[in-house]
């Protein structure tokens, strides 16, 4: 709800449990008043002191005032140049050469249903399910204004917020960095949270106390990385699953990106998010716009359980556009670590046959089917199949993959070409290069510039030839490195600080052309593993592949690490062999199959390979999966304990909206003679209600499991691991 108090300046944001407060002074400087628990009927402008503070300038218009400094007062939207030393929100470059930014209130607008933005991914709602409030600012010097967009999911405590910048005058203005989020806390005694790794490693929590100065992760790799996740948290020293105040910032945008928090001088703090200064510079010329991608809040006061479940929500309902909408998704089995690039035909269809008859639903078939591609080094760019490996190609294969009575799935990455490829020999020009320089190559490929749109073009017309040439029912979209040499020989000198951005918004328009012209085909994104996980891409491609760490113990940290912000029906997560291929770790096919099941579920690996018992096993997990599909993928997620502080187990838990079900899972750690006798407490359960555990034996108190917990079974041996299934019984 949002609420106006017009004689007051006063925008006061309520979700169910949050409020969010924003005013324009009696200087028309925007103020930040609170962002927190929820409170009602105030006005929190009292919160904020003034004082004369040396050193922090005072603007004009408070005349012989030295009570009053911009540097000191919270802001919604940070200036720049003109008094606030601290991380600026906007920077301008305007024509005299000057980089100052002065933003005044001039007005605002209300309406109902979501806002949505120009060739950017966003949350989506209609009227009833979400409300826009737009305050209006301007730079009256530099005839720029600045648009701060709010939409508002009362439910699940969410705000996000975009911003618009116009040059209204006649003059040709630069923007050098734009944030898309600016939160001020009166507070700076909090610890940051963030998730970071590298390839094969993502997402892996981190937390510290804010220090004196700018805190900050980002990326400059031209996509959101591995290395550094766009969602970060800010919280209470003492927060912790279940308790505390914390706060998520997700920012919905799949290029360079930073998040930065200052400790001011007063002991304030400040979070900026946004797309990262490096190599950023947008020419406005008179009359265009500049539209920052979203960025997604959450406040919780009941720690980061709350604030999970709340973003999990979220995301679910109204920002994936899954084809599948609330029907289950298919299991599939993907041949990439069965064959890697050496397969036949009929090596692909006898692992179809062997995941056929285990019940999976989809097979995918991955890279290595097209052009010259026999190894990593040719054939990108090239997507026509290769019909020396596949003869009679995709209109002969995909038949005998249905006649087993499944869908085909097949990988491409569009955005990458090798140099012995047929496109790179007719278009060397295409990759990002600079003139003069030879382009770093990246496993042995050079980047397409997306920022063009002949180039996209080109790609999307092969594309549609590969996907109108049999029936496709999914597509893992790739992307396997880092961007370089970042320059396009498409635009002006002075336009080469778009490039980043333009190439960004170009992956959007191909993922949303495919998302127009192929309604029904379900796109998992992956870049090499989890290198572009963030909101953005899921709002063209529902499921991500997580990591290309396919090992379960490695596993329970990323997913763990993912899902403080991402529902586990994004987390592509497979089953492989053992030893595993990527640290040779060996573990039961069972810690296998629970862990990959908590995610969007599937199997890498050549099954015909699997003994007799084995295959009964999968054929169990496909399964249980499929019969628990719903409470997986749809229950509310709590974490039981986490792999980053314990290493005898990690264990979580999904819980139906009812709290009348619920599944347990758990994963040991390296055994060890003579184990404690530990006790794991559930959450989330009805105190009131009686559970059976797995349909049978005695039952038990949902109080009881709650608050004394249930016995953890005592099994030998490294990575044992359990899953239970409690009913509520009437
Ligand atoms: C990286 C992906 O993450 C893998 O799953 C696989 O698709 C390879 N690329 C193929 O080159």
């Amino acid at each position: 709800m949002i609420i106006l108090d017009q004689e007051n300046r006063l925008f006061t944001l309520h979700t169910a449990n949050t409020t969010y407060q924003i005013k324009a002074d009696r200087y028309n400087v925007l103020l930040h008043t609170y962002y927190g628990p929820r409170l009602d009927n105030c006005d929190l402008s009292g919160l904020i002191q003034s004082g004369d503070r040396s050193f922090s300038p005072n603007p004009s218009e408070a005349g012989s005032s030295r009570n009053y400094s911009l540097d000191v007062v919270p802001q919604e939207y940070s200036t720049c140049g003109v008094g606030d030393f601290r991380l600026p929100s906007i920077e301008l470059e305007l024509p005299n050469g000057s980089h100052t930014a002065d933003l005044r209130y001039t007005g605002y607008r209300l309406r109902p249903g979501k806002y949505s933005l120009p060739e950017l991914p966003a949350f989506y709602g209609i009227q009833g399910e979400a409300e826009t409030l737009v305050i209006s600012l301007e730079d009256a010097a530099a005839q720029v204004s600045v648009e701060l967009y709010y939409g508002v999911f009362e439910v699940f405590d969410l705000i996000t917020r975009a911003v618009r910048v116009i040059n209204r005058g006649e003059e040709t203005v630069r923007l050098c960095w734009c944030a898309s989020l600016c939160l001020d806390f009166l507070r700076s005694d909090m610890d940051m949270i963030t998730f970071n790794g590298h390839h094969l490693m993502e997402r892996c929590l981190d937390r510290g106390q804010l220090r004196s100065g700018i805190q900050s992760v980002g990326s400059v790799r031209g996509a959101s990385s591995h290395q550094h996740n766009p969602f970060v948290m800010l919280c209470d020293h003492d927060a912790d699953e279940d308790s505390g105040v914390c706060y998520g910032a997700m920012l919905l945008y799949s290029g360079n990106f930073e998040a930065a928090v200052e400790c001011g001088q007063y002991e304030s703090s400040r979070l900026i998010m946004g797309i990262h200064p490096y190599h950023f510079c947008w020419t406005l010329a008179p009359g265009e716009a500049f539209t920052a991608p979203e960025a997604a809040m959450i406040c919780s006061d009941n720690g980061f359980g709350q604030m999970s479940r709340q973003y999990h929500q979220a995301i679910r309902g109204h920002l994936l556009r899954d084809p599948y909408g609330g029907r289950r998704k298919p299991v599939l089995v993907n041949n990439w670590e069965a064959t890697y690039f050496d397969f036949t035909a009929d090596k692909l269809v006898s692992i179809a046959r062997e995941a056929a008859a285990l019940g999976i639903e989809l097979f995918v078939m991955d890279d290595g089917w097209f052009g010259s591609r026999n190894d990593d080094n040719s054939g990108l760019g090239d997507w026509q199949v290769n019909r020396e490996k596949l003869p009679g190609g995709l209109e002969a294969l995909v038949p005998r993959i249905k006649a087993l009575r499944m869908k085909f799935g097949i990988w491409m990455e569009p955005e990458m070409v090798n140099e012995d490829s047929n496109l790179y020999r007719t278009h060397p020009d295409w990759v990002l290069h600079v003139p003069g320089r030879l382009p770093a190559r990246g496993r042995g490929q050079l980047v397409l510039d997306f920022s063009r749109k002949d180039v996209r073009d080109y790609i999307y017309e092969q594309m549609r030839a590969v996907l109108d040439s049999a029936d496709i029912a999914y597509i893992k979209w790739d992307m396997n490195r880092s961007l370089t040499d970042v320059w396009s020989a498409a635009l002006p000198a002075q336009r080469q600080g778009e490039v980043y951005h333009r190439y960004v918004l170009g992956v959007y328009d191909l993922l949303e052309r495919l998302h127009r012209d192929y309604p029904d085909i379900l796109i998992e994104g992956c870049c090499g593993g989890g290198g572009r996980f963030d909101g953005g891409m899921l709002y063209y491609t529902p499921q991500i592949w997580c990591s290309d760490d396919t090992d379960a113990i490695d596993r329970l940290r990323i997913q763990y690490g993912t899902s403080f912000c991402y529902p586990v029906c994004t987390m592509g997560a497979h089953v492989s062999v053992v030893p595993n291929e990527q640290n040779g770790r060996v573990t039961p096919l069972k810690a296998r199959g629970i862990t990959a099941m908590s995610g969007a579920f599937g199997y890498e690996m050549d099954l015909g390979k699997c003994t007799a018992a084995e295959k009964e096993e999968i054929r169990c997990q496909v399964e249980t999966y499929k019969a628990r599909y719903e409470l997986l993928h749809c229950g509310d997620y709590y974490r039981l304990s986490s792999p980053f502080q314990d290493s005898a187990y990690t264990a979580w838990e999904q819980v139906s909206p009812d709290r009348r079900e619920t599944l347990v899972n758990v994963v040991l750690g390296c055994t060890h003679a003579a184990p404690p006798f530990r006790t794991l407490r559930l959450k989330g359960l009805n105190p009131a209600l009686q559970y059976r555990i797995d349909g049978t034996g005695p039952l038990h108190s949902g109080e009881i499991l709650m608050q004394a917990g249930y016995p953890l079974p005592q099994i030998l041996g490294d990575y044992a691991s359990f899953q239970f299934h409690l009913e509520a019984i009437e």
